[in-house]
């Protein structure tokens, strides 16, 4: 049984030569990268470039064919996904958003309760430790609803919330489970520009309350240079350039490997185009 000691704090990534193949397809093809603790590291690249399999194989929800993923220089290939997300890797997205009947208040509440186990016999019984428990519960969730100002929707339920404020619930409750090392798998998809923009602040907001690592997959290319101490650019499974975003920007390769990206994205990295070399050159 995988049993490490883990340190406190914003967790160090190292993937190395990471490689699977789907039925025949090359999905990722000898990926390494790190992420220091503390950092942001965007993921970028075409669709299909094989961002979100290699996040799968960071969680542990697909196995690697070759290469590993450590977590503090502990080899996660033991872990499976539920004790990943015990050590504190936390994948985008989680189970709270599937009751849309809840309020935004519930749905956290519900968080917080998925981490601290009261039994419900002790709460009903009101044992003096079980009431401290629910009022550092509740602290919590306050908390959080400030850090986001989701004051006005305390009582909304998530149905009737827009798809840009559901994204901020889930981010929220993501803030709950205390991540040392957090993925998030796009997490401005099919929201608005307008709204994409605010994702910014939210975001190094999150980075800051919750005190992780961060590993970003955005097709949002301004996004994440604007946010990340790194970019990797994904293409056909590979790494093509990583570095820091300025050397990122200003490599042609690098323009390449995301012309396949939507067309939104292109048309937003303006400052790339006129750096680098134009697109008929490939
Ligand atoms: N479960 C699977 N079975 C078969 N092929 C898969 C599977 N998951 C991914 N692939 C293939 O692996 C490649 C990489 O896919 P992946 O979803 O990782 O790309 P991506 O960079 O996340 O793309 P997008 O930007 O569209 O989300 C693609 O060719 C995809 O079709
Ligand atoms: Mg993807």
């Amino acid at each position: 049984m995988p049993r490490a000691e883990f340190p406190t704090g914003p967790a160090r990534l190292e993937v190395r030569d990471l490689r699977v193949t789907f039925g025949g397809v090359r999905a990722v093809d000898d990926v390494s990268f790190s992420a220091e603790p503390g950092a942001i590291v965007g993921l970028i690249g075409a669709n299909g470039s094989g961002k979100t399999t290699t996040l799968d194989m960071i969680s542990g929800l697909v196995n690697p064919d070759h290469g590993t993923v450590e977590l503090d220089g502990v080899d996660l290939a033991e872990y499976m996904p539920e004790e990943r997300a015990g050590i504190g890797m936390i994948r985008s997205f989680q189970d709270c958003r599937l009751y849309p009947e809840l309020t935004v208040y519930d749905v956290l509440m519900l968080c917080e309760d998925a981490k601290r186990e009261v039994s419900v016999l002790s709460t009903t019984l009101q044992l003096p430790w079980a009431r401290r428990a629910e009022r550092a519960k509740r602290d919590a969730v306050d908390q959080v609803i400030d850090a986001f100002g989701l004051g006005r929707f305390h009582d909304h339920r998530t149905a009737e919330l827009s798809t840009g404020t559901r994204r901020v619930v889930d981010l929220a409750s993501i803030v709950l489970a205390n991540p040392r090392l957090l993925l998030l798998d796009e997490p401005t998809a099919g929201i608005a520009q307008r709204e994409a923009e605010a994702f910014i602040p939210l975001l190094q907001r999150i980075h800051q309350v919750a005190d992780t690592t961060i590993v970003l997959v955005e097709h949002d290319v301004p996004l994440v240079f604007s946010l990340c101490s790194s970019v990797v650019v994904m293409e056909l499974g590979r790494v093509a350039v990583a570095g820091p975003p300025g050397e990122v920007r200003a490599d042609p390769k690098a323009l390449m490997a995301y012309l396949g990206a939507s067309d939104e994205a292109i048309m937003a990295s303006g400052p790339v185009h006129q750096d680098s070399a134009a697109p008929g050159d490939q």
